[in-house]
This record gives C-alpha cells, structure tokens and sequence, in this order.
C-alpha cells in the first residue's frame, strides 16, 4: 500500500512516469485488435468454444476479436454427438458450427475417436464385452462419416485420434499405446482405420493425430514413433496436435522446441490444440486451485507470462511448420481447469492479463538477435563473485544456486514483464540472461526464489526500496564522468549528529574536496538529498557523487564545494528507534525541514570551513529528495540559494512570487529527468523560468528512466551552474 503511495506521488510530482512492475499488477487496456493481427504473419490464434461464448454478445465480441479458428470443446466428441449407436443429437454441434459459419470462421474438428468422453456402445455390448473387431469397426466407421460428412464445409481439419500413445514410464517391452479398449480389440490398426474413413469422408480436411504431455522427451519420441509408422503405412495422417496442457514450471521451452523440431521430420503440419498454462503441476482437471481458496501470486504470475512468452517465441521460430495455435477456452471464467488456475490469457472477465500483452507485443527483431558472448562480472559484484554479468549490448546474464527450489526470477526485466524468470542449467544451477539490452547505468534488484524475496548473493548491496537490495552496472558509454581516475580525490566522512526534534543521534555524509584538509579555504555547501526507499549513502555510493566532483574538479570544470548527504525522513518506521510509522503523509510532513535547517546545517556550519551564507548554500534531491527541496527551498527562502530538483517535479514562476523569490533572490534552478521520464515537463518548466527572469537549466538525460545513471549525470550537469556569482 505504501509503495503505491509512494509511487503516486512521484507521478504527481512528476507527470508520467513509467510506473515499475515493482508498484503492483497494472491496468490493461482493452485492446483494439486481437491476437489473430499480432500473429497473421505467423500461424492462425484459435480458441475452444461452449454454448455461451457464442451465444453472449460480450463473449461473441472477445472472441470474434481475439480468434480465427474455433474449436468445439465438447459439442463433437464422439459422446456428446452420438450417445447412444445410431441417436446422433447435433444441437450443440450446429449451434457453434453456425456461429462459425455465419462469421466466416474455419474449425478444428475435435475429436473423432477418444477413450474419453465417448459412448461404451462404441466397442462394448450390454454386458460390457468388448465387441468383435469388424463391429467396432463399422461403428466407427459410421460415427466417423456421419459427423465428418456433416460439417465438410466448416471443419477444415480434425483431430482425428485422441491420446492414444502410452504415459511415461513405459517399460522395456510394453506396448507403446494407451491400453483402451479400442487399443485391445484392434491394436494399433484402430488408428489407422478412423484416418481411413475420416479421409474417405472428405478428403479434403487435414488430419491429425492429437496428443497430451507432448513435449516431454520419451512421450514426444512415442508420438513420432506411431506417426512415422503411420506414414509408413501409407494412412492418411497430415498433422500433430500437440495439446499443449502446460504449466508455470513445465515443460522448458527447449523440449518443445525440440519436440516440434522432431515432429516436422515426420508430419507437414503441427498445431498446439488446446493451450493452457496453469499455476501448479497437477495433472488433469481436479486441481489445486479448484478447491481451496488460493489466490495467484504475482510471482506465479511472473512465471505464466515467461513460459507464454517464451512458447510463442518457440512457435514464431517453427512458423513453416506450426499453423495453428489454440488456446483451450476463451477466459480464465470458462476453462476447464477452474477460474483459480487463471491458465489463460483473458482473466474471468473477459479482460485481458499483462501476458496476454506480451505475448502480442513481441518484436520480431528481438526473435532474431544475436546475444554477444562477451559476458564480463559486473562492476558491483562481490569480491571473486562472476555472476551476475553483462555484456557490450547491455544484457545481463545471472546465475543463482539454489538446488532444490522450484522457481528463481530475478526483479529485473523488460517493458513491465515483472522480471527475468531464470531456468536451471545443466549444472544444477539457475541461469537467466534478460530478454534485451537493459538500459545502462545502475540497477536494484531482487531474487523471488519459490515466493520469497532475497538478495543476490553475487552482489554487493545497495539500499533501495526501503531495503538492502543487489545491485548490478551496465558499463555507460559516458562513464568516464564518474570513473575512477589518478588524480586528487575528496573524501567523504560520516558525521553523527543529535537531532532535538527528533530526539535521535542521526547521520550524514560529507563530501570534503581534495585538498579540503590543507587550507583555510571556506567552501559553497550543498545538500543533496536521496530518493523514496533510499537512504543517505545512496548519493556516493551508487551515485559516486565523490568521483563525479573530483573528475569534475581535476578537470577545471568546477570550483570545489562541500556535499552534504544525509537521511531525508524522519518519522518513518524504517529503522530502529524510529518514532512511528508515517506513511506517506509522514514523509512530506516538515519534521525533515526542521532537522536539515535547524539542525544539520548549524551543525555543518560549526564544524566545517563552509561559507554560512545562502547564496553558498544549495539545496537539491532526486525524485522524493527532490519533493522535499522543493517544500524546504520555499518554505525557507533565506537558506538556500541554488535549488536542483532531479526527477523531482519542477517550479513555476508563481509559486516563487508567492513565496517571496523573485529572480534576485534566487540564484539558480537546475530542474531534469530521464528521457523515459516524461522529459516535455522539464523542458517547458525551465523555459517558463527562464522567462520569468530566472537563471535556470533544464536537463534531459538520453535513454534512461528514474534510475541512477539520469542522477549521476544530473549531478554532472548541476555542479558546474552551482554558485557561480
Ligand atoms: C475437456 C473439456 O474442456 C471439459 O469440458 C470436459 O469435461 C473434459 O474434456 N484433452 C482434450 C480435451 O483433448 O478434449 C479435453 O477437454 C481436455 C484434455
């Protein structure tokens, strides 16, 4: 709650802001077109239909959107069409057939022969004796015809065989099929007999043989093996459904790739039939989420959206061979595996998920992008620690030991995916590399290891979020204002300070400029203060405040100036001792105004060479720091002379008026933000200040968000405008 608080009041602050998937499940928008556009260059988006999802015109909307192919879901199983020999009731049947014909929609003819969901009298007698051969087969034979005759004109393939091959394990010399009924009046030859007659009936329709757990390595093998046999024996089989019954944690992508890539040895066409991917690992349709009241974690929903992404990448790369792909119900409300699983990517109400988005919003050049292995330990790793790395696109590759837990994401990621789901290597370990180039710069971040939230033992830690989190540096191509170089360099100190107001010993850091330690110079001072969930060792060390002023020093570029940093909040329940927990209320209250102008500055004043005057002193903060100096600098216009607001809103010519601060009175404002920040606001608040008659600078850093690096170079920007007479 608090963080979203929080980041409401950023974006108040400052305009759009991209919001982080770190800030919760956002909205989706209803979108304008479906998933049937995003992949007409692909394969065709098909769904598995009931009664109501063609009868109910916001059901009939989605889907005529989203799909064009359809599927029956029930309506023309062998049971439902033919209950008993010779009683075929076509209701439901011609309902959804209709529906389709009627919008010009083609159907997957699902399914002909199944051991499931198919009337006994098929292959048994009264007394439950399994029936001669040649009478089961003329039962087939005229089931088949019957149906397929029936909807020629809209059935443009069928699944003609349902699971027929064997689960895993299967021992050494037991057969490779399932042991139904059908299977032990006729063998295998039952198989070939309904391609037969479905052929015979129209020859026309693609055939397919259609099967479940069909990526996993032994099964896969089993369903080629019946297939190649099939071919070989001249039947008229054209394709392979794969069901596609997947989960959150399996099958890897890798064993579907490969068993796609095995299947188009041996068949023309592959469709995925009946698309799912649940939220745990059971079997069938009695699951977990249907009985208790288990609610889907956005961890969970982390790793639904990785394993959708990553089989539609998988699919795009197979697109000669994969022409089909259908997901098993229109919504999370319809599906067969319970509205708790949420194994879709339309939610219960008909609205679209965050992975429905990225599944549409793939770009085709990533698909084809060459990672550089050139992968190097990041700058911010523990001593002897290689991972996490980067390489010289900026793609950041982790690696985690965690032998025995059943998911790894890293917080991490790209365009709100909520991270970078790792996968486990051949050696045991967990391994990610994240979907594209990162921006460059400084980043926080976090592992979600099977639910719980940790640090990345790789890195050193940094404190962000309101706590110590990792942290990981994609090498900048303008780094060198912040390298470490030979020459002079400043220190910073720790100073302890008691603080009345807050009846507490508190803390800062100074920045004393090389040299400070041999002169009697006095010294401009400015404070800069850190963001929201950080803290006061933010600035010089993830920010490297320190190199930046000695660069900038040695480099003649500046005149040396004290920096002050110290912790911005003071009634919040963060750390130990700390009065109460303020909320976000607290943190805009003026108990940190009292502290800073009261205390910390006569305390810096009595126990540094500084220049006590206002216009030597300034006052500046990134995003949350840059809200407070905003409050501070207009509450106290006789403190500071020089204000800098870095992603942290802007001023405006009348609320200095009003607060007395005419353009005499201030010496400058240095205002800026990233350029994935909403950047207009920036340039069109500096340009109005400078109208005013204000000396003041806007600054927009190139391709960087509300991250580190757009502060670095804020800070390399600001330093030289600061008191300049
Ligand atoms: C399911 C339907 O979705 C359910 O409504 C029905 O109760 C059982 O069958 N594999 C298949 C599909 O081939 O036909 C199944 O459909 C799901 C598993």
């Amino acid at each position: 709650m608090k963080k979203v608080l929080i980041a409401l009041l950023c974006a108040l602050a400052l305009g759009a802001i991209p919001t982080r998937a770190q800030f919760g499940p956002r909205t989706v928008p209803e979108p304008t077109d479906g998933l049937k556009d995003a992949y007409k260059d692909y394969f065709k988006i098909g769904v598995a239909v009931n009664i109501r999802n063609v009868t109910e015109p916001e059901q009939i909307q989605v889907v005529l959107r989203e799909f064009n192919s359809i599927t029956a879901e029930n309506a023309m199983k062998p049971q439902p069409t033919e209950p008993r020999k010779g009683e075929f009731n076509w209701e439901d049947a011609d309902k959804i057939a209709n529906f389709c014909r009627q919008h010009g929609i083609k159907m997957r003819g699902h399914t002909l022969m199944w051991h499931s969901q198919i009337g006994t009298w098929m292959y048994q007698d009264e007394n439950g004796k399994l029936l001669p051969k040649e009478e089961f087969y003329a039962n087939m034979k005229h089931h088949i015809q019957a149906i397929v005759n029936r909807y020629k004109d809209v059935v443009y393939c069928w699944d003609v065989v349902n699971e027929a091959v064997a689960d895993s394990p299967v021992y050494p010399g037991a057969p490779e099929l399932r042991n139904s009924p059908m299977y032990q009046i006729a063998g295998e030859e039952f198989i070939y007999k309904a391609f037969e007659y479905a052929h015979e009936a129209d020859p026309t329709a693609l055939l397919f043989y259609n099967d479940y757990n069909d990526s996993e390595p032994a099964k896969s093998q089993r369903i080629y093996n019946l297939v190649k046999r099939m071919k070989d024996a001249g039947v008229p089989v054209d394709g392979i459904g794969m069901q596609g019954h997947y989960n959150i944690y399996g099958p890897s992508m890798d064993d579907v790739d490969k068993a796609i890539a095995l299947y188009s040895t041996v068949v023309k066409h592959i469709h995925i039939t009946e698309l799912d991917i649940r939220v745990n690992e059971d079997m069938g349709g009695g699951l977990r989420f249907n009985q208790g009241a288990s609610q889907v974690a956005d961890w969970e929903r982390t790793l639904q959206q990785d394993q959708y992404v990553n089989l539609f990448k998988v699919l795009r790369k197979h697109k000669d061979v994969v022409d089909c792909v259908t997901f098993w119900n229109v919504s999370d409300k319809d599906s067969w595996l319970g509205v708790r699983n949420s194994p879709l990517l339309i939610d219960e109400n008909y609205k679209v998920k965050q992975a429905y988005n990225a599944v549409k919003a793939f770009d085709p050049k990533q698909d084809n992008a060459v990672v550089i292995e050139d992968f190097r330990p990041s700058s911010k790793n523990q001593p002897g620690q290689e991972y996490p790395m980067v390489n010289s696109q900026g793609y950041a590759r982790f690696k985690v030991n965690a032998p025995k837990a059943n998911s790894v994401i890293v917080s991490l990621g790209l365009g709100g995916s909520g991270g970078t789901v790792l996968h486990k290597a051949e050696d045991g370990s967990w391994m990610g590399t994240t979907a594209g180039p990162m921006d460059e710069g400084f980043h926080y971040y976090h592992l979600t290891i099977d639910g719980g939230v940790f640090n990345d033992p790789g890195t050193e830690n940094y404190y962000g979020s309101s706590r110590w989190e990792s942290g990981i540096e994609i090498p900048a191509h303008d780094e060198a204002f912040y390298a470490e170089r030979d020459i002079p360099h400043g220190n910073v100190q720790q100073i302890l300070f008691w603080s009345k107001s807050t009846n507490q010993l508190r803390k800062a850091f100074v920045y004393t400029p090389a040299g400070y330690e041999k002169t009697k110079k006095k010294y401009p001072v400015l404070y800069l203060q850190h963001g929201w969930g950080e803290n006061e060792f933010a600035w010089h060390v993830q920010g490297h405040a320190n190199l930046i002023m000695d660069n900038l020093i040695a480099d003649g570029k500046i005149d040396p100036f004290i920096i002050v940093m110290t912790y911005g909040m003071t009634n919040e329940g963060f750390r130990p001792g700390a009065p109460r927990a303020g909320g976000a209320r607290g943190m805009m209250d003026n108990g940190f105004e009292t502290v800073l102008c009261d205390e910390l500055i006569p305390y810096v004043d009595s126990h540094f060479r500084t220049i006590a005057k206002k216009d030597s002193r300034a006052m500046a903060g990134l995003s949350m720091g840059g809200m407070e100096t905003h409050t501070i600098t207009l509450a106290r216009p006789e403190v500071f002379g020089w204000y800098g607001l870095l992603s942290g809103g802007t001023y405006n010519p009348k609320e200095l008026a009003d607060a007395g601060l005419d353009p005499k009175q201030v010496k400058g404002i240095f205002v800026s933000c990233g350029s994935k920040e909403g950047p207009d606001q920036i340039r069109s608040a500096a340009q109005a200040l400078q109208e005013a008659g204000y000396n003041a600078k806007g600054y927009v850093s190139e391709g960087t968000a509300h991250e580190f690096l757009t502060w670095r170079r804020s800070l390399y920007e600001m330093a030289p405008m600061l008191f300049k007479k």
